[in-house]
């Protein structure tokens, strides 16, 4: 007999979840949060925006633009941009960062403090990723900043990655927190620090044995692929994305630690738009863009596993801990019903293709 009722389904929570024969049909939560979004700029706002905002009720904005966030000033005029592109009857939160360079002073770096937007500032080894040429030559060097920002307990927001041609594209992020992360932390055990979209078992191990000041974002990529996905039967450009998605076991070790109900674990999409032509190329962009379907993406992961008691807290509570801010209020429901994603949204002049392009995706926004 189907039976319809709504019920808590973990007690420490505050999600909601209708049930008819026992399975979840819509799911009734707290606003969820992105710890890591890239927006870009300019006429493509109106689509990313749009996007996050749906979902989203804040989000941490990433500052590698193609000339990068480097001071207040530029900060608060990018938060303007992206505040204008708001579409009406949605509140959102850009907690602004500051791409750090070798350039970066203490004085800038209070400044920047004292203006309240921004939330972490992100280090960049030089020529790891998209626009990251400005980005850090020697972390060595910039020692003092880590001095300054762990007095003034601004979080330090890390991509975790070697950039020496030597190193396996596949061993960057293991190399990285072995060669640097540990001396930074073990230098500054007062920082907080959140590792970006780990990607790898050996990082999952490096933030349960940190303290609780390290803290790490997990994006819908690596919880949904390993790199078969990206390389079997032919190159998938818009699942290239760096750190690169790697071996299944990998994977596993990421779904563990998301489900785990560690709050050291945390929801960060790392969505990251390009244009088609910059993707389906000789030489293509890293980056997955996820906006329109992100926490749809994760509910059904966390589904999978048997462990939808878990996403609220993943999504909406432990990245705002970490960040020192209240929970949100407001409240997010999704039905189960699938949609199909369209095959590319505008992107300015251009357009981008979304993950699960013209394909299915099984929970929906209940708007
Ligand atoms: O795949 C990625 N894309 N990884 C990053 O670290 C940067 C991002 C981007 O900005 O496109
Ligand atoms: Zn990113």
């Amino acid at each position: 007999m189907t039976t319809s009722t709504i019920l808590s389904i973990d007690n420490s929570s505050n999600t909601y979840a209708n049930k008819i024969n026992n399975i979840v049909t819509k799911l009734t939560m707290t606003r969820p949060d992105d710890w890591h979004l890239h927006l870009r700029d300019g006429a493509v706002l109106p689509t990313t925006v749009r996007h996050s905002v749906q979902r989203f009720a804040r989000a941490i904005i990433m500052p590698n633009l193609k000339s990068p966030i480097v001071n207040t000033d530029q900060a608060q005029a990018y938060q303007k941009r992206i505040l204008q592109a708001l579409p009406t009857h949605y509140n959102f939160k850009p907690l602004m960062t500051l791409y750090l360079t070798d350039q970066l002073t203490t004085t800038e770096l209070q400044k920047a403090v004292a203006s309240g937007i921004i939330y972490a500032v992100k280090l960049y080894p030089s020529g790891v990723t998209t626009n990251s040429a400005s980005g850090i030559k020697s972390i060595e060097s910039i020692y003092p900043i880590f001095e300054t920002l762990q007095r003034l307990d601004v979080p330090l927001s890390i991509h975790a990655e070697v950039s020496d041609p030597q190193i396996d594209i596949f061993d960057r992020e293991k190399v990285f927190l072995e060669d640097y992360l540990g001396k930074i932390i073990k230098s500054f055990p007062e920082l907080r620090i959140i590792i970006e979209h780990i990607t790898t078992s050996q990082a999952v191990d490096f933030v349960k044995e940190a303290s609780t000041q390290v803290a790490a974002t997990i994006t819908i990529q690596h919880l949904l692929y390993n790199r078969n996905a990206m390389l079997l039967g032919g190159i998938r450009p818009h699942l290239y994305c760096l750190p690169i998605l790697k071996r299944a076991h990998h994977q596993q070790a990421l779904l563990t630690a998301a489900i785990s109900g560690n709050p050291k674990f945390f929801l960060g999409t790392d969505s990251a738009p390009h244009a088609q032509s910059t993707k389906e190329c000789s030489c293509g962009c890293a980056g997955c863009y996820t906006a329109h379907a992100a926490i749809e993406l994760y509910a059904e992961v966390f589904e999978q596993a048997g462990a939808l008691d878990k996403l609220e807290a993943f999504a909406a509570f432990y990245g705002a801990d970490f960040y020192r801010l209240p929970h949100n209020q407001e409240r997010l429901q999704l039905v189960k019903a699938a949609w199909t994603v369209p095959d590319a949204y505008s992107f300015g002049a251009n357009q981008v293709i979304p993950l699960r392009a013209g394909e299915k995706v099984t929970w929906k926004l209940d708007c």
